[in-house]
């Protein structure tokens, strides 16, 4: 496997305040030492990129297994150090990527998808943790799929089966109906929800239609009403909707009620160059409960649980050529990621270590807790004790009395993020598009005024010339 990280020529030796070890406060309120220990120390018993588990920890590799690949394992236990944020060294000035020409995917597309395997599950939350995130492995061999860092996986799930009977329960069928697809063919109704349509996620159609077909009174009110039926569809998955206001409808009736399913994507957080014919996911598993029951996302519940080991899974490269590594491997990158938005760095991390690449490289993650949710915590750290990775700022939201976020923590680096932006570094935004993307970007908007001492319309129009440079790009979902 060429050049794992790890091999990459130290970027300088971290000179941090609060330096791990000692007594000192480390910038993100935790005493470093105890009892989270040095962040920087040899691993403890955890495994690391391209290393594997350290001798006498009794966690053998698993065959075939590829460097960087997570195996079942306590990886969460091998740092509880703090992380620290890192002064860097400047370097020199970087080029300007240009929009290049990318080999062919793979003739496996959205409506041909490829059958691959699940190869390796691991929740990467702790315990504790509010969220439930699962580091996935997906095996590709055989389909001779190609990927960039910065592509989605597309999955196509397939429907809880405890989902599918209770909806046949609520209206009163038993799933050996016959009924058409949209495609004209014909299946059980049973079947035809498992696989064909969309059973988790609610609309104002289906409530519409719901209301019209069971002709029940405070249902067809409940519709004239926009706030409250905004009201419902929040909180209120399809068989939630069946148990409120029960009305069995008949087989075909029932399945014309939902849209076709469709699948769902997910940021793919390994590079091939490291993993080879597998891909990797960082899947935040949506957990909601109704009526006293447990429901989960229909793909992330499907690939975060209901999966087995080595069971099919079927899917796809939706490839994503605005969200690229510089073409220049020299060229400094700043990554900023909230909660399963670390995903594609992980993959940029993977390419820039096999690469061998010596652009500096700078992550600004946040989470809820830093010893919950510190998504691949060891490999951060051991990228960070390579020197891989030049500069980690974390904002952990629930564990002060004040929200730190990825848009605080940037902000209170201006002076570094102006000074590597004259550098030519690339900026990079994954995560939630609604409320971070937001923040983060007036954040950089507030930081070039600042620094670059811009006022408004030229701050926009700084910005709007690194987007079209292709030097801002942002994965937000
Ligand atoms: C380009 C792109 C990249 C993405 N990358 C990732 C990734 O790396 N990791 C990842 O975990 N997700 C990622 N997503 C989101 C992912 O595609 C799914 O939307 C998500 O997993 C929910 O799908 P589901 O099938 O499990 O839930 P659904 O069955 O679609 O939804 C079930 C119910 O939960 C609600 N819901 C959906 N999502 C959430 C949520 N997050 N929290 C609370 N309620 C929710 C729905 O409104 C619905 O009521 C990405 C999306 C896009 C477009
Ligand atoms: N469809 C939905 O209903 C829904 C709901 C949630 C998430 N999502 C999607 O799922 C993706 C990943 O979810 P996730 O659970 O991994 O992460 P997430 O919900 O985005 O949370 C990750 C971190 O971001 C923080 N955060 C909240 N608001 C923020 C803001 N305005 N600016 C910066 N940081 C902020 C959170 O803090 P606090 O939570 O402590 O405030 C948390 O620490 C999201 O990016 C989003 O697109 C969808």
């Amino acid at each position: 496997m060429p050049g794992q990280p790890g091999q990459q020529a130290s970027q300088g030796q971290p000179a941090m305040p609060g330096q791990p070890g000692s007594a000192a406060a480390s910038p993100f309120g935790f005493p470093f030492g105890t009892p989270f220990g040095n962040p920087f120390a040899a691993p403890a018993g955890g495994f690391v990129p391209g290393q594997g588990f350290p001798p006498g920890t009794g966690v053998p590799p698993a065959p075939g297994m590829a460097p960087g690949v997570y195996p079942h394992a306590p990886a969460f236990a091998a740092f509880q150090g703090a992380g620290a944020a890192m002064a860097m060294t400047p370097e020199a000035g970087a080029a300007t990527a240009a929009p290049e020409a990318e080999p062919a995917v793979s003739a496996w597309t959205r409506n041909a998808p490829f059958t691959a395997t699940l190869s390796t599950r691991q929740k990467i939350t702790s315990r504790n943790a509010e969220k439930d995130v699962q580091h996935i492995e997906i095996d590709l061999e055989g389909s001779g799929i190609q990927y960039q860092p910065g592509d989605a996986l597309g999955v196509w799930p397939v429907n809880a089966p405890a989902l599918v009977s209770e909806i046949l329960e609520r209206h009163k069928l038993d799933g050996t109906e016959t009924v058409k697809l949209a495609d004209g063919s014909e299946a059980t109704l049973r079947d035809a929800l498992t696989h064909h349509a969309d059973i988790t996620q609610n609309t104002p159609t289906l409530v519409e239609q719901y209301a019209a077909l069971s002709k029940l009174r405070p249902l067809q009110e409940l519709v004239e009403d926009r706030k409250a039926l905004d009201a419902l569809l929040a909180t209120t998955p399809p068989v939630g909707l069946f148990a409120e206001y029960p009305h069995p409808l008949p087989a075909q009736q029932l399945f014309s009620l939902f849209r076709p399913q469709s699948p769902r994507l997910y940021s793919i957080a390994s590079a091939q160059d490291e993993v080879g014919d597998a891909v990797h996911l960082t899947v935040g598993v949506v957990h909601l409960r109704h009526h006293g029951q447990h429901y989960m996302g229909a793909a992330s519940g499907y690939l975060g649980h209901l999966l087995e080991e080595d069971d099919d899974v079927r899917v796809f490269i939706e490839p994503n050529r605005n969200f690229r590594l510089p073409a220049d491997d020299d060229t400094p990158i700043i990554m900023i990621g909230a909660g399963t938005g670390v995903a594609p760095f992980r993959a940029f991390m993977q390419q820039r270590g096999a690469a061998g690449a010596t652009g500096k490289n700078w992550l600004i993650f946040g989470n809820q807790r830093f010893t919950d949710d510190f998504l691949y915590q060891a490999e951060w750290l051991q990228y960070r004790k390579s020197g891989l990775l030049t500069r980690a700022d974390l904002a952990w939201s629930r564990q002060g009395e004040h929200k730190v976020y990825v848009q605080h923590k940037l902000q209170e680096a201006g002076a570094d993020v102006w000074q590597w932006l004259q550098e030519g570094a690339h900026v990079y935004v994954c995560g939630d598009a609604t409320r971070m993307a937001r923040d983060v970007e007036n954040a950089l908007l507030d930081i070039i005024r600042t620094h670059g001492r811009l006022d408004e319309d030229d701050a926009d129009d700084y910005l709007n010339t690194l987007r079209e440079d292709r030097r801002y790009q942002r994965d937000v979902y």
